[in-house]
């Protein structure tokens, strides 16, 4: 399949930016989405794309009126994104996560009402872990939820002292299993 044929490119390229040899499975799109209410959060923001598995499920369940704002680093993966999506509610930005407020103010939204993420957060230096977590929370509405998957629970303790309120979910059915945190502002 050339999608994961092209991921695993990458991640060969550049294993700690991308850290994962596949993409994500359905299943675990699934619970990414789970605890969205796609009627009442429009402002959605994805952190690290990659080939979009969740960036197209997001837009099939997003309402007409929504925004979602996706930010990938990776020059492959955005160039394939951008060729690929066509809908004008989709903003497209080439630039690292940690940017994450600059961008919504920049578009004239005063915060996000979500945020998914699945940077690879455990292969990040501590500090640009905390830059991005710092950020998110700051650019979330109150109450808003910072969603991330891991495929440990190392770097938990980081998170939690960002994010005091964290649920946990777990698929199997994914290349590696995943850990879902749901953290609450
Ligand atoms: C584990 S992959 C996940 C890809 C996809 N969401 C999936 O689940 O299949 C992580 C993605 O984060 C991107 N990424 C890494 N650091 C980033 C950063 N600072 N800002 C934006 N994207 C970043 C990588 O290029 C890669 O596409």
């Amino acid at each position: 399949m050339p999608e994961k044929k092209g991921f695993l490119k990458q991640f060969w390229k550049e294993k700690k930016m991308v850290g994962a040899m596949a993409p994500s499975s359905r299943f675990l799109a699934k619970k990414m989405l789970k605890n969205i209410d796609f009627n009442s959060e429009k402002v959605i923001v994805e952190l690290g794309p990659g080939t979009g598995v969740f960036t197209k499920e997001i837009i099939r369940k997003m309402a007409p009126d929504a925004h979602l704002l996706v930010f990938e680093l990776n020059d492959n993966f955005y160039k394939a994104l951008k060729k690929s999506i066509h809908d004008e509610r989709v903003i497209l930005i080439h630039d690292t996560a940690e940017k994450v407020q600059d961008y919504l103010a920049e578009n004239k939204f005063t915060h996000a009402d979500c945020i998914v993420s699945s940077l690879p957060l455990s292969n990040f230096p501590k500090q640009l872990r905390e830059s991005i977590l710092v950020s998110s929370k700051n650019a979330l509405k109150e109450n808003g939820k910072y969603i991330q998957f891991q495929y440990s629970l190392q770097i938990k303790r980081q998170i939690n002292r960002v994010f005091p309120k964290i649920s946990i979910d777990f698929t199997p059915l994914n290349f590696p299993p995943a850990f879902v945190l749901t953290c609450k502002k």
